[in-house]
């Protein structure tokens, strides 16, 4: 076999490793499925005491289907036949007379997860990169090999359907808590744990009662819960896929053959085929922070210094230092720093929920009203006032401190890299690193390269970028860069329309019915409207400001920040009236400027190609990812 080892033990235990040939990461090929179907035949001659199923990498157990046999499923029938693949397989796993367990180490994804549903035992090991889930639903896809049968008999359907319709992952010691794994062990027992439980006969866990009602008699009643959940964030006419994972589940059990249509219809949905497509973006992305072959601009940062508090320097830092970077963050005084850290506090109670893991990153994190930490770090992200005095002045005290080797990084918006590294020796050192607001929930950083910048520097910054599990994206210097660029005329647009007399609510509507995340309007509420109008006399070309924006302007009504902008927001929530009616053509015209100068923007050359256009524009504006993107919608690929 090609991808798959047996090593027979004595005590009559089989261990199936999988170590899928010249892959650094397991996925479940059409080969590496028959080579499983062929080890079952195998075992069904001389069935042996119990069959353990791992993986040969480091990186982790499996990590899905292989997406590459995706793109092939173009003609009818032949997603029918890959999802019988996978669910015959299965089930034929599940039915073997010999107790099975999944080693389950490192990630666990989709297929790979709806194999080790199917075996008897699941034993997680409980180390930092072990997560479980079934995130078909992200492809526009459905877990269609038996998870959508299984994950709900094992933890209760309420629980699967979350864990399906939102396609997010468990750790160990939470999949062993919600009932998924078995058990969760340190990975130097697993070995002899592994072995105990496959031989224990131990029963498995049953569902408490209600559970199984859930399940079974009652699954009206968590359907159509789950249907008004996912209503709130995914139109079907955008992602049918969530709601077909329901019907599925509420009416054929989770089996997919049941309702061929059903599958038909996803799989050869432009949805499916864009969400697709936004990953493999998504992954073109990550591979500007990869290390080429050139080892010389191999980089990992381990300290990170950053100078200014504030709303950004503040998140920046706190990130960081959630991502395992030792932080100096420096500021003025102890006091303007104390909101940053009490939100960085706040970032990793959430994210990380265990005392010993939230102390060890606020540790992590070091206050340094002095900036020693400049002398040590990696790299250097500047984050204070949008001044250009004021960042030459901090340029001249730092550089002559800064390893040779560190990155110098600017985060601003809005002014030249070519006017800031004036102030600098080495000019050629500085880049842009241009994170974006807030900067937990956005993936996206533009890395920003100006004429002549040391390339090395611009790669080290992708490097790190990558490093803390953001997605770069290679700019050239221009005023607003790739999104604010494309988003100011996408506003400006929205509030023309208001100017004209299209209340708020009905310019926000439409766009959210075209499949934006949020209006536009909101979004300026949400940025400030005084950035708003400071943004559009940069990006506008010398247009004139909206009245809607200049009036509020100029009483004072900032959006959000200040309680009132275009919406009332004194309940923390923008207070909407009804939308009324939305006018016939009113996205198309609110997005053209948006796509028109997207396009602009590539035949300038600020950003490479097309493709890495639409990957900026989804991830740093959440443009509707069912599109596939400005361009790619443009083009009537769709
Ligand atoms: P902010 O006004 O919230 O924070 C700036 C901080 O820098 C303040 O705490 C101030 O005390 C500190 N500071 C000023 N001069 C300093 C110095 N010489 N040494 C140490 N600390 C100093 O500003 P914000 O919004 O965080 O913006 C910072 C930078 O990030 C700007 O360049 C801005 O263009 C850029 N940016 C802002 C975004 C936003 O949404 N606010 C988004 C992306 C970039």
């Amino acid at each position: 076999m090609k991808h798959w080892q047996l090593n027979n033990e004595a005590n009559g235990i089989v261990v199936a490793v999988l170590d899928r040939a010249g892959e650094s990461t397991n996925a479940l090929s059409t080969e590496v499925m028959l080579e499983l179907s062929q080890i079952l035949d195998q075992l069904d001659k001389t069935p042996p005491a119990g069959l353990i199923i791992r993986s040969g990498k480091a990186a982790g157990f499996i990590a899905g289907a292989d997406i590459g046999e995706f793109s092939q499923l173009d003609t009818p029938g032949k997603g029918l036949a890959l999802v019988a693949r996978g669910w015959d397989l299965f089930n034929r796993l599940a039915a073997v007379s010999y107790p099975t367990l999944a080693l389950v180490r490192g990630h666990c994804l989709g297929g790979g997860l709806e194999l080790a549903l199917a075996c008897r035992y699941l034993l997680a090991v409980d180390e930092a990169g072990t997560k479980m889930g079934l995130p078909e639903v992200m492809l526009g896809i459905f877990p269609g090999w038996g998870g959508m049968l299984r994950l709900p008999q094992r933890v209760g359907p309420a629980a699967a359907l979350d864990l399906m319709l939102t396609g997010k992952t468990l750790d160990a010691k939470r999949a062993r808590n919600m009932g998924l794994a078995d058990d969760c062990v340190p990975p130097r027992v697993m070995e002899m744990a592994a072995r105990q439980l496959l031989l224990s006969q131990q029963p498995r866990r049953a569902l408490p009662l209600v559970q199984r009602l859930l399940n079974g008699p009652l699954k009206a009643v968590v359907a159509n819960g789950a249907r008004k959940q996912v209503a709130k964030k995914a139109r079907p006419e955008h992602y049918p896929a969530p709601y077909a994972i329901i019907d599925l589940w509420q009416q054929h059990d989770g089996n997919a053959l049941a309702a061929p249509e059903v599958v038909e219809r996803i799989i050869q949905s432009p949805t499916a085929k864009n969400l697709l497509r936004v990953f493999h973006l998504q992954e073109r992305l990550k591979g500007f922070g990869k290390p080429s072959d050139d080892k010389a601009s191999d980089f990992t940062a381990r300290h990170v210094h950053v100078i200014g508090a504030g709303v950004m320097g503040g998140d920046i830092a706190a990130w960081c230092a959630l991502r395992g970077l030792t932080v100096t963050l420096q500021d003025q005084s102890l006091e303007r720093m104390a909101p940053a850290l009490k939100r960085a506090h706040a970032l990793f109670v959430k994210r990380l929920r265990e005392p010993l893991k939230i102390r060890a990153a606020f540790d992590r994190l070091i206050p340094d009203v002095a900036g020693d930490g400049v002398a040590h770090a990696d790299v250097v992200i500047e984050a204070i006032f949008e001044s250009v005095e004021a960042k030459h002045a901090l340029f001249r005290a730092i550089e002559p401190k800064l390893k040779p080797t560190a990155v110098l990084a600017s985060n601003t918006s809005s002014l030249r890299l070519e006017d800031l590294r004036t102030a600098l020796a080495r000019p050629e050192r500085l880049v842009g690193i241009h994170f974006f607001n807030p900067v937990a929930m956005m993936p996206l950083v533009e890395v920003v390269e100006a004429e002549g910048a040391d390339p090395t520097m611009v790669r080290a910054a992708c490097a790190f970028v990558k490093q803390i599990d953001k997605l770069p994206l290679p700019v050239k210097s221009a005023p607003g860069f790739l999104v604010n660029a494309v988003l100011a005329p996408y506003m400006l647009a929205a509030m023309r329309a208001v100017d004209d007399g299209i209340s708020p609510e009905t310019v926000d509507e439409a766009m959210l019915a075209f499949g934006m995340p949020m209006g536009p309007i909101e979004l300026v509420d949400t940025v400030g409207l005084d950035i708003a109008l400071a943004a559009g006399q940069q990006l506008a070309g010398g247009a004139e400001a909206p009245r809607c924006l200049q009036q509020r302007v100029d009483r004072g009504q900032l959006g959000k920040k200040s309680g009132q902008g275009f919406y009332d927001w004194s309940s923390g929530q923008a207070k909407k009236a009804a939308p009324g009616s939305v006018p016939a053509g009113l996205a198309e015209k609110l997005v053209k400027p948006l796509v028109d100068r997207s396009s602009q923007l590539v035949a300038d050359g600020v950003v490479a190609d097309a493709d890495l256009a639409d990957a900026g524009v989804i991830f740093g504006t959440g443009f509707a990812p069912f599109t596939g993107g400005p361009l790619h919608l443009r083009a009537g690929r769709r």
